[in-house]
């Protein structure tokens, strides 16, 4: 079998997650890379040694013989290139989120719909080995009916400046950024089920405390911290039409003691902890257990994500298997990150 050959399109911090996975993974050939900023593009290429470098994407689409791209660019870039990719006959990993709005979603779906190729969400926790432990679990039925998750996702300090806190290109802050993944993680363990309304709140107590010293925290590849019009904190409530209910909350900045991550998913027959560490809950003979699965990663593995990540991608794009984050997922997780925005908003409950 022939390598696939890709494409990466931006080629900032999270770009190297990608580039590494695909430079890893010995069916894939990394043929282009492009970025705004000709230098990274440049640097990029001669580290990984990449034969095209584009500062213009839709040169990178027109001229070079890509089968697929990775999407690592700003969210407000995320549809315009996607659809641009997908027209010129590419596959596409997108990066997380989808897009900002829900027509920008609805128009990249319809873009796969019409030129047949796969759009793979860039919603990596789904392909971490501890939420596969989980998805078995849940897909044997061992958790029963699971009617109720919560995440949580607080950082004291790390809002990553640039982009990320300027609302024209983010969408957000870290309800778009760090919510969509933890949202994205128990929606789909719990089995995508309909969304029937949702209730948030957001707040902007804190600003970016780019005053504090002495503690490191992760920045985008132009870090700056004069542009910050993005929540540092928000939080919600997501009512399902099957009855189930998830509560979640996530943070920038905020007068926390420390960092924490928790990811948690409770059924009528067991319950299930992705984060802070994969641990299985149930009851066996009158007795609670919890089970600690022996596996090498019992929390969110960042290498080997994003490993399992590109695999899968270049599987699917071969027609080996089905990607498990289709753009109709992209398009449903995009509408609760709005409606979360919106209840915040106007300060109402929004209906389905
Ligand atoms: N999956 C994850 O865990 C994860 C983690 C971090 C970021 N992300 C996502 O990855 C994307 C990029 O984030 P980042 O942290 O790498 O940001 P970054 O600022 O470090 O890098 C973005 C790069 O994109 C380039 N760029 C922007 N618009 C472009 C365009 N039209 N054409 C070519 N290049 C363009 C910029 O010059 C920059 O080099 C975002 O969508 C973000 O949400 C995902």
């Amino acid at each position: 079998m022939s390598q696939l050959k890709v494409g990466v399109i931006g080629a900032g911090s999270i770009s190297g997650a990608h580039l590494g996975a695909y430079a890893a993974n010995p069916d894939i050939e990394l043929v282009a890379i492009c970025d705004l900023n000709e230098q990274r593009a440049q640097e990029t290429s001669a580290k990984y040694g990449i034969p095209n470098v584009y500062t213009d994407y839709r040169e990178l689409l027109a001229s070079s013989d890509a089968e697929a791209v990775s999407v690592c660019t700003w969210n407000n870039t995320h549809a315009e290139i996607s659809i641009a990719a997908l027209e010129a006959g590419k596959h596409v990993l997108c990066e997380k989120p989808l897009c900002k709005t829900v027509e920008e979603a609805l128009r990249v779906q319809d873009a796969v719909r019409r030129s047949g190729k796969l759009l793979q969400v860039g919603v990596v926790r789904r392909y971490a080995s501890n939420t596969d432990v989980v998805r078995r679990f849940v897909d044997a039925g061992e958790l029963g009916d699971i009617y109720y998750a919560k995440a949580s996702c607080l950082r004291r300090l790390g809002n990553p400046g640039g982009w990320f806190s300027d609302r024209e290109r983010s969408g957000g802050g870290p309800l778009i950024d760090l919510g969509v993944h933890i949202i994205d993680a128990c929606w789909y363990l719990m089995g995508r089920p309909k969304v029937k309304s949702v209730s948030g709140n957001t707040y902007r107590k804190l600003g970016n405390r780019s005053n504090i010293q002495n503690l490191s925290f992760y920045k985008a590849a132009d870090y700056d911290a004069e542009r910050n019009d993005v929540e540092d904190l928000a939080n919600a409530l997501i009512r399902f039409e099957n009855g189930a209910s998830l509560f979640v909350d996530v943070s920038f900045t905020l007068h926390a003691k420390q960092d924490s991550i928790s990811v948690q998913l409770f059924g009528d027959k067991g319950g299930a902890e992705l984060e802070p560490e994969l641990r299985i809950v149930t009851e066996r003979h009158d007795t609670i257990m919890n089970i600690t699965p022996q596996v090498d990663h019992l929390s969110f593995d960042f290498v080997q994500a994003f490993g399992r990540e590109i695999a899968h991608f270049a599987d699917s794009c071969r027609g080996l298997k089905e990607t498990l984050s289709p753009v109709e997922d992209g398009v449903e997780l995009i509408k609760m990150l709005t409606a979360i925005y919106e209840s915040a908003a106007i300060g109402k409950e929004i209906h389905f």
